[in-house]
């Protein structure tokens, strides 16, 4: 794992032994019991009574073949159509704070520079008009002149040249094609945005659903830590992974514990967006965390959410917290999966409200690593079965967000590019599967 920007405290690490005894979530060492009845109760007054509970009735057909997980053709098609329109979280405000600071990428096989002119954020090709070398080879960094680190050509905030070098060598100038290429950058609270595409929706036409609860990223909210890992699976592996709580117990028994039931569990689809939201049981670790939130100045809720817009960005937060997660596809089976994360800062100032937000960054950032890493040890035996999987698969109704993603991967290349059907080696039994229509609900009885 790369981590990109972190804090971790001494003093931290200390109280989440303390506080949590490595068990987060759930109730064995504390004494406190879960209880469906309670929370079922608090739900009632805190969700609208027809928005609880899961969307389908019956589980779903997995639209996706392995041949989508493993296939260049496929891959390349996901580039263009998902990903091509797509806009794309890099990073944040504040580490782009001063004139000068700037971040690289390589976004989708595109090098990216995203650099602070004057206080105005810009995003350009990492690469040089001249002889076509990156800009930068450095990952982060501060300059007071955007300069290429081959021949010294120098770029102002639109692209255009600077200062070059010998400048009479280059007549007569070509000025149209001495421009770097300029990408559209927005934001959204602290996040930063860039587009590969120039036409297409703006930033908050495309986060339509989110784009209010995603400006609190930085609001009341500040930058913990960002970190990333590639792993050797296709970005939809990953995807899924997180539209899903049912391997939490199987894979996350210390962390986060068994699943919640459905009747805490409220999901939300449409064709570019899904929701899940729990309120996790009252046990020690979210009365710990109300306390820490209490102190410093913030509102209790108890809640969880986790929302996805379409095809790669995801969101999670807590009164604690708030973790922007994107996956970023490196080739057909191969992916690089960036968390940024943001713990609460609160209205309250002075030592103790510092020291506290100290201490409560420490514990998320250890707590949200160690999840990371546990989903991070899937990843690849997930891609190996895929590869060689004789069944179709099947969705269950925990899952069922899976479902009305993989609908929107499918309609969205479709018409430009379709997979043969998979042959099945002969003997190879599928399991039995409903007709229930994907991402259409199911009436509820
Ligand atoms: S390649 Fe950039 S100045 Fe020559
Ligand atoms: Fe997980």
């Amino acid at each position: 794992m790369t981590v990109l920007y972190g804090r971790p405290g001494l003093l931290g690490t200390v109280l989440e032994l303390f506080a949590f005894g490595g068990k987060v979530g759930t109730s064995a060492d504390t004494g406190f019991v879960f209880d469906p009845g309670r929370v079922s109760a608090r739900l009632t007054r805190r969700f609208p009574a027809e928005s609880i509970m899961f969307t389908h009735q019956s589980h779903l057909l997995h639209l996706l073949r392995s041949e989508h997980y493993t296939s260049e053709a496929h891959y390349r098609s996901e580039l263009r159509h998902l990903f091509g329109p797509a806009w794309h979280p890099l990073a944040t405000v504040g580490e782009l704070a001063r004139s000068g600071d700037f971040l690289t990428f390589d976004l989708l096989e595109t090098p990216i520079l995203v650099r602070n002119f004057d206080g105005e954020l810009r995003a350009f090709l990492n690469v040089c008009p001249h002889r076509h070398s990156r800009l930068t080879d450095k990952a982060r960094g501060h300059a007071e002149k955007l300069r290429c680190q081959y021949h010294g050509w120098e770029f102002n905030k639109e692209g255009g040249t600077g200062k070059i070098p010998d400048a009479k060598a280059f007549r007569p100038w070509d000025r149209e094609n001495a421009c770097l290429k300029r990408f559209r950058l927005e934001t959204c609270g602290e996040l930063v945005f860039v587009n590969l595409s120039d036409t297409g929706p703006a930033l908050r036409e495309w986060l339509d659903p989110v784009w209010e609860a995603w400006q609190s990223y930085g609001a009341g909210y500040r930058h913990a830590a960002t970190w990333e890992a590639d792993f050797p699976c296709n970005w939809k592996v990953v995807l899924e992974n997180s539209l899903e709580s049912y391997h939490m117990p199987e894979v996350h028994p210390r962390t986060l514990g068994p699943f919640p039931p459905e009747e805490n569990a409220w999901h939300e689809l449409s064709d570019r967006f899904s929701s899940f939201k729990t309120i996790p049981p009252r046990d020690f670790a979210a009365r710990a965390q109300g306390w820490f939130v209490r102190r410093l100045g913030a509102p209790v809720t108890g809640g969880y959410w986790h929302r996805v817009v379409h095809p790669h960005v995801t969101g999670a937060s807590m009164d604690a917290f708030r973790m922007l997660q994107c996956v970023f596809p490196t080739g057909p089976t191969t992916c690089r999966y960036r968390s940024i994360l943001f713990t609460l800062r609160g209205a309250r100032r002075g030592p103790l409200a510092w020291a506290l937000y100290r201490v409560l960054r420490s514990i998320a950032t250890r707590v949200a690593r160690q999840v990371f890493a546990e989903d991070g040890a899937v990843y690849g035996g997930a891609q190996a079965g895929l590869a060689a999987s004789p069944h179709a698969g099947v969705i269950g109704t925990r899952e069922e967000r899976i479902g009305s993603f993989q609908r929107y991967v499918l309609d969205t290349c479709r018409g430009r590019y379709e997979l043969p059907l998979a042959e099945r080696p002969a003997g190879g039994a599928a399991p039995p599967i409903s007709e229930v229509p994907v991402g259409r609900p199911e009436p509820r009885a």
